[in-house]
């Protein structure tokens, strides 16, 4: 048995090893394993569907179609079969899909698929209809095309997930993502395997839900922008077709003031309320001995917020209704109560809070806070519903089945955590969120490399989800600010760790963007069209050569700058049309130009050189054709210092390649100034940064120092 298993295992990654070398391949995620053989089955007018199973599960036939009318599409051939159904069940069939039994998608599911390709049929074969689903998306992403036409490769895959909670969640609490939104991230989370909406649907800035049962929720705790019962249960049901759960997020006891806007009664101090964010609530209710905040953990720590009032029956008994209300909408068997950042400050206001604090032995607001997750944790259990809570809700004595929600990076200096994920997992189930930001405008490959994801898998690490805060997204520019990043984290937790060659993840990183947005997601489109919009209606063409070179700064500086400055106020409408909001966080321009210098640094490969060169001038002449656009142009004065930068950074590549080609690059006295100026024009000037500095810093040195495994987020 032992040498069977032993040699499973080197097959295993042999075949992995396979597959990070099959650089011809377009999936994402990587299949557990594959085998790639030669020949291909071409894709003809002809192409045809059928279905062995006994189900008669609307669902998986909804989604056979789906993919057929998908690859019509894709080739335009005009295929012939009109809806298929569980009446066709010809062995002949182009693609013979087989499947056992039907299931729902839950988080326990077996995924598993295998598909096989030669040269006369495709098969898909799972053991249940979800396995198929996740099959179905694996042979979307196989069609290739060459000079005869469209065709899949001959090639045996067996595919099943890492991690059964493959998560993305989406903050509709701050700017709000409208219905169809969410259904287009529904797709593109689909195409990659995901498995579960997180939907924080609440927060002090918005109450998002239409409650019948407490109608000021949504009337007086929104702009009016919510999603009726209608448009939350066909989101619901959208998200199952697609095998994925809804799993909302109604945050408590902080993050709340929008609840109290309708409900003062709730909260812990007599208010007025209205929706708005923390910083807006200080302003507008200043106290004395404030201490200055500079940082997001200033604010954390120190800034009070509107909280619930863990002393009030009438809570609980006006969460019970509520919960019994949502639970009838949302089916999955978890609820996400949030329960992070509570600094107890507007607890220790209330002197009744107090007292009551005392009279029951509590020593700190934590004891409060624990005795409320407790309450809620009950009658979360009495409507079926499990609870999720960021991981401030951890403590020993937290009943073992509640899920913890990892997030805040470990040893990070300034937040305090709870343990690392696999200490947190000796109690409880874990989710793993740490490392996972999008907001936090990381490039792809630290995600990828999460560190968090590359222990031995432990059984109660139930995965993991990628999130994405609203603060600067919102309709317009979500998709290109989760996608194709979102694709690098559904890739850890579907594929085996072994799978983690970068060029490859970017390779195929690129291709998924260019796919989504052909699918209907505005990941690109938005980019041009929030260009249009800065150079107002005019060419974009010199514009978008400096900002394909530019992304957002990292971390948490944006948020910071923005939060404090006196004419910030309301997070819920800011229209995101700067530079920062719109330029992509993995620019496509720096991975090529990295590739190339790379290759120009190992071999002097002269066409290499020829494209750094021309890339190079293109920088170089690039601003004087701008000015032409600045003028008279305030919004893009964040830009401006740019573009001179990056002009003068490729003057000195320039004279870098001449000095490489003299052999004359150990001129370490220049080679020390121009790296010195090459830093300077590398930091962050306003809310972006050129991309491309080290490149260009490598070509001055004659060395591409490796990327930085991560960045700070504080
Ligand atoms: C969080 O980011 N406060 C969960």
């Amino acid at each position: 048995m032992k040498k069977i298993a032993f040699l499973t295992i080197l097959l295993f990654c042999e075949f992995v090893l396979h597959a990070q070398q099959v650089t011809s391949l377009k999936l994402l995620p990587m299949p557990k394993q594959l085998i790639l053989n030669t020949g291909s089955y071409r894709i003809t007018g002809k192409f045809t569907v059928s279905v062995q199973a006994n189900v008669a599960d609307t669902v998986f036939y909804k989604a056979i179609n789906r993919t057929y009318q998908a690859l019509n599409r894709k080739t335009g051939l005009v295929f012939g079969q009109h809806y298929i159904t569980a009446a066709d069940r010809s062995d002949s069939a182009s693609l013979v899909i087989a499947v056992k039994t039907m299931a729902s998608p839950v988080i326990a599911a077996d995924e598993s698929y295998s598909l096989t390709v030669d040269e006369k049929k495709v098969k898909l074969e799972a053991p249940n209809t979800i396995g198929a689903l996740r099959g179905l998306q694996t042979l979307l992403q196989l069609w290739d095309k060459d000079d005869k036409g469209y065709y899949f490769p001959c090639i045996t895959i067996e595919d099943s997930p890492r991690f059964k909670w493959r998560g993305l969640m989406i903050d509709a609490a701050r700017h709000f993502i409208s219905f169809e939104e969410m259904k287009k991230n529904l797709d593109a989370m689909a195409a990659v395997k995901m498995n579960v909406l997180h939907w924080h649907l609440s927060d002090d800035e918005g109450f998002r839900v239409e409650s019948k049962v407490f109608p000021k929720l949504q009337v007086n705790g929104s702009n009016g922008d919510y999603y009726t019962q209608a448009q939350l249960k066909e989101l619901v049901g959208y998200a199952k077709d697609r095998g994925i759960i809804v799993v909302p997020e109604f945050d408590m006891p902080g993050h709340s003031q929008s609840w109290f806007a309708g409900y003062p009664e709730l909260a812990s101090q007599p208010g007025p309320y209205r929706p708005g964010s923390r910083g807006q609530w200080q302003k507008e209710h200043p106290r004395p001995n404030t201490p200055k905040t500079t940082s997001i953990a200033d604010v954390i720590a120190n800034l009070e917020a509107p909280t619930f009032d863990p002393t009030n029956e009438k809570v609980y008994a006006f969460l019970d209704k509520f919960i019994g209300e949502m639970a009838a909408i949302f089916p999955a068997g978890y609820m996400h109560i949030g329960a992070d950042e509570n600094n107890g400050l507007t607890w220790r206001q209330n002197p009744a809070i107090v007292a009551y604090m005392k009279q029951h032995n509590m020593q700190s607001t934590d004891d409060l806070q624990r005795y409320y997750v407790q309450r809620i944790y009950h009658l979360l259990k009495k409507h079926h519903r499990l609870l999720i809570g960021w991981e401030e809700i951890y403590n020993d004595k937290l009943p073992a089945d509640a899920i913890v929600h990892k997030w805040i990076p470990s040893d990070n200096g300034m937040i305090k955590s709870a343990g690392k994920a696999s200490d947190l997992a000796t109690h409880n189930p874990v989710l793993i969120s740490e490392g996972f930001y999008l907001d936090v405008f990381m490039p792809a490959y630290v995600y990828y490399n999460n560190p968090a994801f590359a222990e031995t898998d432990n059984p109660n690490i139930l995965g993991g989800e990628g999130a994405q805060w609203t603060e600067f997204a919102d309709n317009n520019n979500i998709d290109g600010r989760i996608w194709p990043r979102a694709g690098a984290i559904a890739e850890r937790l579907w594929s085996p760790a072994l799978v983690n060659n970068v060029d490859d993840l970017y390779r195929r990183l690129f291709i998924l963007s260019g796919q989504l947005d052909e699918q209907g997601l505005s990941n690109i489109s938005n980019y041009e069209r929030a260009l249009r919009r800065l150079t107002n209606g005019e060419s974009i063409e010199h514009l978008q050569i400096l900002t394909d070179v530019l992304t957002p700064v990292k971390g948490y500086r944006k948020m910071v700058a923005v939060m404090f400055k006196p004419t910030q106020t309301a997070f819920q409408t800011s229209p995101l049309t700067n530079v920062s909001d719109i330029v992509f966080v993995d620019s496509e321009t720096k991975r090529k130009f990295r590739h190339l210098v790379e290759i120009y640094l190992s071999t002097k490969d002269k066409n290499a050189e020829a494209q750094i060169k021309s890339t190079l001038i293109l920088w170089q002449q690039n601003d004087v054709q701008l000015q032409l656009v600045f003028a008279d142009n305030k919004r893009l004065l964040e830009v401006q210092d740019h573009s001179k930068n990056l002009a003068a950074a490729a003057a000195i590549g320039l004279d870098a390649l001449g000095k490489i080609d003299k052999g004359n690059a150990n001129d370490t006295d220049w080679v020390k100034q121009q790296s010195d100026t090459l830093d300077i024009f590398g930091k962050a000037h306003n809310e972006t940064e050129i991309a491309v500095i080290p490149e260009i810093i490598a070509l001055v040195t004659g060395h591409l120092a490796p990327e930085p495994a991560s960045y700070s987020v504080f």
